[in-house]
């Protein structure tokens, strides 16, 4: 029996990542930041293996609460909560350009940091949801240029930690792709379904299994280009 953590399981790819993983008959600790997103989650098969905390990734209150919750045990902790933010950096205000960044950056890595002694030694994974916009290399086409920035600086931040701290203790950080995938962020129109992409990510996971390293890879295994 393995344990893992998603936080921001309210819908979408963290929602299909609990789902995924009571299927392969783990113990799923799952975040929201809502009480009525709890009845989705509750009633998943398998959700007598589910255990649900409140936290918005944005609140360093909410991150001292769960880290002292939680068991010292965690195989996986993976971090999803993200937003999609402003289109434009000269257009967006003040706000909008500080509230992605502690949503998708700072909050994220924040809570990463708090986690990582909760996390196996050795053979534990700590994930981080970026996305392919953060990939300088791999950045042809432009758009969502504030969002490619924000994951950009995770992706950063996840290569300091793992240097800082996961590595001595042996743990796998992982910055993760899912693939442009249908959800409320995503759109009608994208590539792949939700199963199709939680698939492949819980497959990757299984994989890197004591790898203790840090990569950025696609739901399907490719490396992507920092
Ligand atoms: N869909 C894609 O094609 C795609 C591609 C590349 C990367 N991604 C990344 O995948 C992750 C999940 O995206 P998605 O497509 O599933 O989007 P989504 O359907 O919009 O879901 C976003 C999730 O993040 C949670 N969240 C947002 N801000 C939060 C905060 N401050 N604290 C805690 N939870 C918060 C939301 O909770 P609430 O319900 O409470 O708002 C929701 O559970 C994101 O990090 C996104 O950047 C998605």
């Amino acid at each position: 029996m393995k344990t893992i953590l998603i936080v921001g399981a309210s819908r979408g790819l963290g929602l299909g990542l609990v789902a995924e993983h009571l299927k392969r008959g783990f113990d799923v600790i799952a975040t929201v930041r809502k009480a009525a997103d709890e009845a989705e989650l509750k009633a998943l098969p398998g959700s007598e293996r589910l255990t649900l905390h409140h936290l918005d990734v944005t609140s360093d209150d909410d991150i001292a609460r769960l880290a002292k919750d939680l068991p010292a045990d965690l195989d996986i902790a993976f971090i999803n909560a993200g937003i999609s933010g402003p289109k434009s950096v000269v257009t967006a205000s003040a706000d909008e350009l500080n509230q992605i960044m502690q949503a998708n950056v700072f909050g994220p890595v924040r809570l990463a940091h708090a986690l990582i002694g909760k996390v196996r030694r050795d053979t534990g994974i700590l994930a981080f949801m970026s996305s392919i916009m953060g990939s300088i290399a791999e950045n042809e086409s432009g758009g969502m240029e504030v969002y490619r920035a924000s994951k950009t600086a995770q992706n950063s931040l996840a290569r300091s930690l793992w240097i800082g701290s996961a590595k001595e203790a042996g743990v796998t950080v992982l910055s993760i792709h899912p693939g442009w995938v249908k959800t409320d962020m995503g759109g009608a129109g994208a590539d792949i379904d939700v199963d199709t992409s939680v698939t492949g990510i819980a497959d990757q996971l299984a994989a890197h299994h004591g790898a203790h390293t840090h990569h950025f890879v696609d739901y399907s295994g490719r490396e992507i280009a920092w």
